[in-house]
């Protein structure tokens, strides 16, 4: 154990796991999935699945970590006693941490070349949306240069993650967090107060429910546990790290109801803008590269707002991405042997690789860009395929694994450890074993039959 690392505090486990939860997924994708997916409505269902199976999951998560001190592997195949079941859907976690942080480095990278544009005074004065859209297409279809900040990005997080759990994670996110939060509050207030903005807040607020659909609530609940860091052992390993002294329900409440925040907050500071700026709510992964340099531009001091905006973005972004990539790693250090600095050189070179087609599917390379027969990036092809579906499926096994494989009272008794309070048991049981399990269930079968069968 004590060569595992551990939080230093409760407070320092709050802060890592909201770190690891508050990232692009509530800055970048979130304003965008809710812009694709017709407003409201997105972001109703969203914030439903946080509560209703993100919550008791990230529990259940935090649980199976901490009792097991294990990996996703290593908890599955301890707990389930090697069952091969098991021992696939721990793959399927240490796959998704492979790709998923290999894609996420992507945007990251992004933000550090809008980083570079801000400093140089790109964005100082208020640009029209073409000279905008020109900046950005010239840039993300710039292969060398997008490798290069992708490579730039991977670095960082390989640096931390070899650093160990305290030294490395837990200092980057006590400070700038509460920072980032203010400055969303001040864009937020920003963007409403612009000029046509009000079509954006009802876009944002008034829900339109014909826009219900299979694939929309599949990716609204896809975007909950993304955004919470669930559904590949994320936080069964952050809850490795974890004390018995720590109260999971009450630190799995704080970090949900910090994520939702965020991500409610970054819609506010994105959708009115879009109204204001007359542009489009469906512009997919480009939608904040676009929306933001507007804001900077009509705002006193956009310069060092966008300066320092972009710069917590960065560092939002690499305390989630060390998450994402503590996972394969704690998985070759603890179940192959590897020491850590080899585990993260070998993950981090291969996530480079992997992520290549993802950086160059905006444009550098035509293919990618348009994948023939399903007519959509390959970028976007994996942020479905692994930062909704996988999740999803690694979300329902989990949750059906300490439900009904390991059992809710064990699982209540290792929570209840050292005589922490659980007032919630009989809630969480209810969710975990029935809600859960069913609604993802229910969420694909429904997606199947509205894509491919009914019409
Ligand atoms: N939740 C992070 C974000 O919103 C990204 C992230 C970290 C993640 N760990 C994860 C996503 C595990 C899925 C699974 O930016």
């Amino acid at each position: 154990m004590s060569t595992r690392g551990a939080w230093s505090s409760r407070a320092g486990f709050i802060l890592a796991g909201a770190g690891s939860a508050i990232g692009l997924g509530n800055i970048w994708r979130f304003p965008y999935m809710t812009g694709d997916n017709g407003g409201a409505v997105f972001a109703l269902v969203f914030l439903i699945f946080c509560f209703l199976i993100g919550y008791p999951v990230m529990i259940a998560e935090l649980t199976l970590g901490r009792h097991t001190q294990k990996n996703p592997v290593g908890m599955f195949n301890s707990l389930s006693g090697g069952r091969p079941l098991w021992k696939l859907v721990g793959g399927l976690c240490v796959l998704s941490g492979f790709i998923i942080f290999s894609w996420y480095s992507v945007i990251a990278g992004w933000v550090v070349g809008y980083v570079y544009k801000t400093a140089v005074g790109t964005f100082e004065t208020q640009l029209s949306n073409e000279a905008i859209d020109r900046i950005f297409s010239s840039f993300v279809s710039n292969g060398p240069v997008v490798m290069l900040l992708h490579a730039v990005m991977i670095f960082m997080a390989a640096f931390v993650v070899s650093g160990g759990v305290k030294g490395g994670i837990e200092k980057f996110s006590k400070w700038l967090m509460p920072v980032l939060f203010a400055l969303l509050i001040l864009l937020a207030i920003r963007s409403v107060t612009l000029d046509g903005a009000m079509e954006g807040l009802r876009f944002y607020l008034y829900p339109d429910f014909s826009k219900v659909s299979g694939v929309m609530v599949l990716k609204a609940m896809g975007q909950a546990l993304f955004s919470l860091s669930l559904g590949m052992g994320t936080m069964i390993t952050y809850g490795s790290y974890l004390s018995k002294k720590e109260n999971i329900a009450t630190s799995a409440a704080w970090i949900t109801s910090f994520d939702v925040l965020v991500s409610i907050l970054a819609g506010f500071v994105i959708l009115p803008a879009v109204a204001a700026m007359h542009q489009s709510y469906a512009q997919g992964p480009d939608l904040i590269f676009k929306v933001l340099p507007s804001i900077f531009g009509s705002m006193p001091g956009g310069y060092f707002f966008g300066l320092g905006f972009f710069t917590l973005v960065i560092i939002a972004a690499l305390t989630s991405t060390v998450s994402i990539l503590e996972v394969p790693v704690a998985y070759f250090v603890d179940e192959r042997g590897w020491s850590r600095k080899q585990a993260v050189a070998f993950v981090a070179s291969l996530a480079w690789l992997i992520g290549t087609p993802a950086a160059l599917s905006h444009g550098a390379t035509e293919f990618l860009t348009r994948l023939p027969a399903i007519g959509i990036s390959f970028f976007d092809f994996i942020s479905t395929a692994f930062g909704d579906i996988s999740l999803s499926i690694g979300a329902f096994f989990i949750a059906v694994f300490i439900a009904w494989i390991w059992g809710v009272s064990k699982a209540s008794n290792e929570i209840e450890s050292e005589g922490n309070s659980f007032v919630i048991r009989g809630i969480w049981s209810f969710l975990i074993k029935f809600v859960a399990p069913i609604i993802i269930l229910a969420v694909f079968l429904y997606t199947i039959w509205t894509t491919f069968l009914a019409s």
